[in-house]
């Protein structure tokens, strides 16, 4: 009879898990970065990409670096949606910041491949401009030893410039008329907030900027097309998979402020920056294996050993973009449930495991002590966070190399028990593994 009750029970269970599967496999999907960046977006979108109709990148600059990489060819991205090896429709909403000098350079790259992207850039876009870059990096300079950490790729500038109301945008960019009168508008007053604050000597000149910006512009006014009205039309009719760059600790409010990127990265920003009604959306949260961050603020699960840098090499941390050395440190699960908290992940994907391959023991921080007494929840004050002393799970490491595992399975116990822990303090399902840096290198849980 016991028998009986459980297996009508179980059925219940994995009938209720496969409907819902169903209802969720129709859902518009996004990615977000759960940490500080560089979890491995890139990888998981390209995978998901195949079932895509559309794949729109919503925020961020060239500042992001998303890696591809597809039958031993690297493609690192910084403003081309990463499903462009599919050739499916690519879309840059307005929440994104575009150098065009960078975007024109990847549309080349995959131009010369014979893989033209597909491309639409709503009219909205701003433009990130010489000036921008100029700002970033006295700001930085100036800051001293406070500084971010910025790639100093102007991002920050023309995020203010963009809420600001100076901002060039891309239908501006793309008149020459236009582009010339607010360029000629804009330029004295940067130069002069330059050269006044800073003291540094500007030698480029608004006509300069204009001659060679100008080309950039007729290159890519091709592309422009209403983002916002082209997903808020398919909504519900195509499958769109919506790509999130940077990482939730670096979102611009939520994050770890004022180490932290210009714009917002938590899911719920992508209905402005796109455009289009606040609705279900199947939001993956993207964790690598361990924790990294580049550039300056805090970090409680830091390894600052020779552990710290056995996974920096084996992970090759290395910024995609500043080429950098990441900081490298254990999972941290308050950490983690604040990133769903502000996130709402439906799933979890698990990147970079292979890394943590040949290490005795591995950390898990459960929670942090604060001033002595113990907190779960992940604080908003950055001299909080600053603070915190973490408070691990030790467990053992595995020996066997896990690149080419394609089933749960066939994974060592001491590995399926790491993953098993960690979604277990999640109480989140992990949908798949990452156990290399290839599109096949995966296990769908
Ligand atoms: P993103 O910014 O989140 O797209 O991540 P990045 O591309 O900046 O950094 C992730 C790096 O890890 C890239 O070099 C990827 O090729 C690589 N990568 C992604 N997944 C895996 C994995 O499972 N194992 C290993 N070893 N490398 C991975
Ligand atoms: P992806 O999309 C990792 C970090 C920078 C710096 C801070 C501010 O590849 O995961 P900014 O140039 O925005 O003024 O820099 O934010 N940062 C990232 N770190 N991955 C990223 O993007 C990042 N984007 C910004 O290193 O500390
Ligand atoms: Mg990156």
């Amino acid at each position: 009879m016991l028998q009986f009750i459980t297996k009508l029970f179980l059925e219940r269970i994995y009938y209720k898990r496969k409907y819902k599967k169903e209802i969720y496999m129709l859902l518009p999907k996004i990615i977000i970065g759960a940490q500080w960046g560089d979890e491995g977006k890139g990888k998981i979108v390209d995978y998901l990409a195949k079932g895509a109709d559309y794949i729109v990148r919503f925020n961020g600059g060239n500042n992001a670096g998303h890696t591809v990489v597809y039958k031993g060819e690297k493609f690192p991205l910084s403003l081309l949606p990463s499903g462009v090896l599919w050739k499916k429709k690519l879309l840059i909403a307005q929440g994104v910041v575009i150098n065009p000098k960078i975007l024109l350079a990847e549309i080349e790259h995959f131009t010369k491949r014979g893989n033209p992207p597909n491309l639409t850039i709503d009219p909205r876009v701003n433009i990130v401009m010489p000036y921008h870059q100029l700002l970033d990096a006295a700001t930085e300079e100036a800051k001293g030893a406070q500084k971010v950490g910025s790639l100093k790729l102007g991002i920050g500038y023309c995020y203010e410039d963009r809420n600001n109301r100076e901002g060039i945008r891309f239908e501006d960019f793309i008149n020459p008329k236009l582009f010339k009168e607010k360029l000629f508008a804009i330029f004295p007053q940067k130069k002069k907030r330059i050269e006044a604050v800073f003291g540094y000597k500007v030698k480029m000149t608004a006509p300069d900027i204009y001659q060679e910006y100008k080309k950039y512009a007729s290159r890519l006014s091709r592309y422009k097309g209403d983002v916002s009205s082209i997903v808020a039309k398919n909504i519900n009719k195509k499958k769109i998979l919506f790509e999130g760059a940077h990482g939730t600790f670096l979102d611009a409010n939520f994050g770890t402020y004022p180490y932290t990127t210009a714009v917002n990265t938590i899911s719920g920003s992508v209905f402005s920056f796109v455009g289009f009604p606040p609705q279900n959306l199947m939001v993956y949260g993207i964790v690598k294996a361990y924790t990294t961050r580049v550039g300056g603020g805090p970090f409680p699960t830091e390894l600052f050993d020779e552990t710290g840098i056995q996974i920096g090499d084996k992970g090759v941390e290395f910024g995609t973009v500043s080429k950098r050395r990441r900081r490298c440190g254990w999972l941290d699960i308050p950490m983690l449930k604040l990133a769903n908290e502000l996130n709402g992940f439906e799933y979890l994907v698990v990147t970079k495991l292979d890394v943590l391959t040949g290490l005795k023991t591995l950390k898990i921080a459960t929670h942090h002590f604060l001033n002595g007494k113990k907190v779960s929840h992940f604080p908003s004050l950055l001299s909080d966070v600053s603070k915190l002393q973490p408070h691990y799970r030790t467990l053992s490491g595995w020996t066997q190399d896990i690149a080419n595992i394609r089933r749960f399975h066939d994974l060592p116990e001491n590995c399926k028990k790491y993953i098993k822990t960690f979604e277990s303090l999640m109480g989140i399902p992990i949908r798949f593994i990452s156990v290399g840096p290839e599109r096949s290198a995966l296990i769908s849980v």
